[in-house]
């Protein structure tokens, strides 16, 4: 079976959907998206998953450049660059093209991480990241994201206790205290009805559950 997808949200004409999975660290999201992977697939969607910055070989090596803990003497203009080059060319070789064919894309990270780390925290005004967003996304908005919402200090603990490490994780505590304020007015004023906001310190199975119903309600699942 192969079952396609009623698009009412998007702006774009594709017939996929997007979704996306953001928050601070350790809120848990690549074990969401690997578990709403299932379930879709089992429900008859043809579903691919991806996480940014990655997701084609040419954006693994920008991840591998821009996340490397070597180098810290990166320009900040560099880092934002490096994110929304690595964006370009995972919406230009594989989310649109999904995006076209009816898929339902799930993705760890997209358009929001560079507003909120970026744009919010760093100070780089929403304006310009908002305009390099639609450049490299060709104007493309998630029809869904789901904030993995979590206190800054629980996520760095669950975070510490997996043994991968990037150079974003060694930011202090204050950073990612003020990570976790930005998505939150991130999502009181975006003006898209595209926000879900899950309370990411529950179980992973309650958040899976939380999940799910969303997706049954928005996807017109029965
Ligand atoms: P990753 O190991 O994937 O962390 P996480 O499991 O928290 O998603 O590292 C991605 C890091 O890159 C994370 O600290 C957020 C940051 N990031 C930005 O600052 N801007 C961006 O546009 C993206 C996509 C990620």
């Amino acid at each position: 079976m192969k079952r396609t997808v009623e698009n009412k949200q998007t702006r774009r004409n594709a017939p996929g959907w997007l979704i996306t999975f953001e928050g601070g660290e350790g809120g848990g999201k690549s074990t969401q998206i690997t578990r709403l992977r299932a379930r879709l697939i089992k429900a008859g969607f043809q579903v691919i998953a991806l996480r940014e910055p990655g997701g084609t070989v040419i954006s693994e090596q920008i991840r591998t450049v821009v996340l490397s803990s070597k180098n810290t003497g990166m320009a900040f203009t560099t880092e934002v660059l490096l994110f929304q080059a690595a964006r370009a060319q995972i919406y230009r070789e594989i989310v649109l093209p999904s995006l076209i064919a009816g898929k339902v894309v799930l993705m760890d990270r997209s358009r929001d991480s560079s507003v909120v780390y970026q744009g919010m925290v760093r100070g780089f005004g929403l304006d310009l990241i908002e305009k390099l967003n639609n450049i490299s996304t060709q104007d493309t908005y998630p029809n869904l994201t789901f904030l993995l919402d979590l206190e800054a200090k629980l996520g760095l603990l669950r975070r510490q206790q997996s043994e991968e490490i990037n150079r974003l994780d060694q930011e202090s505590l204050q950073f990612h205290k003020h990570v976790r304020r930005a998505y939150q007015q991130l999502v009181q004023t975006d003006k898209m009805d595209r926000w879900e906001l899950i309370d990411a310190s529950q179980s992973q199975r309650q958040v899976e559950l939380a999940i799910w119903r969303i997706i049954q309600d928005r996807l017109f699942i029965k």
